[in-house]
């Protein structure tokens, strides 16, 4: 496994007979993220929900022990971290991989289910992810973890918590099975979380998915299916 994304190059090493993956800061980092978190706060202007950005030092807290240890109390599971410096963090392999693959490989739709469920527990502790795409969801079994902790915000925000449903549909537009993948994360979050799919989470998912898709001919036919179903008009 070896994954270059934009802000980090993740690679899958042996250290002490165990399998970890170690994702290595790239020296331009801190420069996309500081393009992650103004189109983050530039979009909630367009769409009229003004949002303050994150900080750089709060994407650092954000991926350490403290925070896991918050998420195993309101029962999300995260991979163990084993180290974490300037340069790089290390942390447990998970089996199973990103759920984005195993879904695009006809996994069951049980791993969206279980997404939901852990996006909906999020929001009732106060939290959001903000980069809730399906890649940041591993599989191990049928259980999902949760990595990529870098851009969760302690927030109730009603912009925020959109952002989290719209990035997780936008992230799986581009498969075949959208319709059946995206009522499942839509039952998994209903089943934890008093609030429904709201407008605004339809409009950050089409604003979003245009980036995020690998086939736009896929991402628009599931953008023209009916979205009414999902937010319950
Ligand atoms: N602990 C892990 N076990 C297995 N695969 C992982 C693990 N962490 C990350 N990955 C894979 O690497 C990809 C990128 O990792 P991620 O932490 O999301 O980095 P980035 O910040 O660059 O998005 C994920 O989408 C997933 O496919
Ligand atoms: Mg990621």
């Amino acid at each position: 496994m070896y994954f270059v994304n934009w802000q980090r190059e993740v690679s899958l090493e042996e250290r002490n007979g165990q399998k970890v993956v170690v994702k290595r800061n790239k020296p331009t980092k801190q420069f996309h993220e500081f393009l992650i978190i103004y189109a983050y706060s530039l979009i909630s202007l367009l769409l009229f929900h003004p949002s303050t950005p994150l900080t750089f030092s709060e994407i650092i807290r954000n991926e350490g022990c403290e925070m896991r240890k918050n998420l195993r109390k309101i029962g999300i599971s995260t991979p163990m971290l084993l180290s974490m410096s300037d340069a790089d963090l290390i942390e447990e392999y998970i089996e199973g991989g990103d759920i984005y693959r195993a879904l695009a490989s006809g996994g069951d739709v049980v791993l969206a289910y279980e997404a939901g469920c852990i996006t909906g527990k999020l929001h009732q502790a106060g939290y959001t992810f903000v980069d809730n795409k399906a890649q940041n969801y591993l599989a191990r079994g049928e259980s999902v973890i949760r990595t990529d902790l870098g851009f969760m915000k302690k927030t109730n925000s009603h912009y925020s918590k959109s952002m989290d449903i719209g990035s997780f549909l936008a992230s799986v537009m581009d498969l075949d099975r959208y319709g059946e993948i995206a009522k499942s994360f839509h039952d998994g979050y209903r089943s934890e979380a008093d609030s429904k799919f709201s407008y605004l989470s339809i409009v950050i998912r089409n604003v979003l998915s245009t980036g995020f898709s690998s086939s736009s001919k896929t991402t628009l036919r599931n953008m023209l299916l009916d979205s009414r179903r999902l937010i319950g008009l």
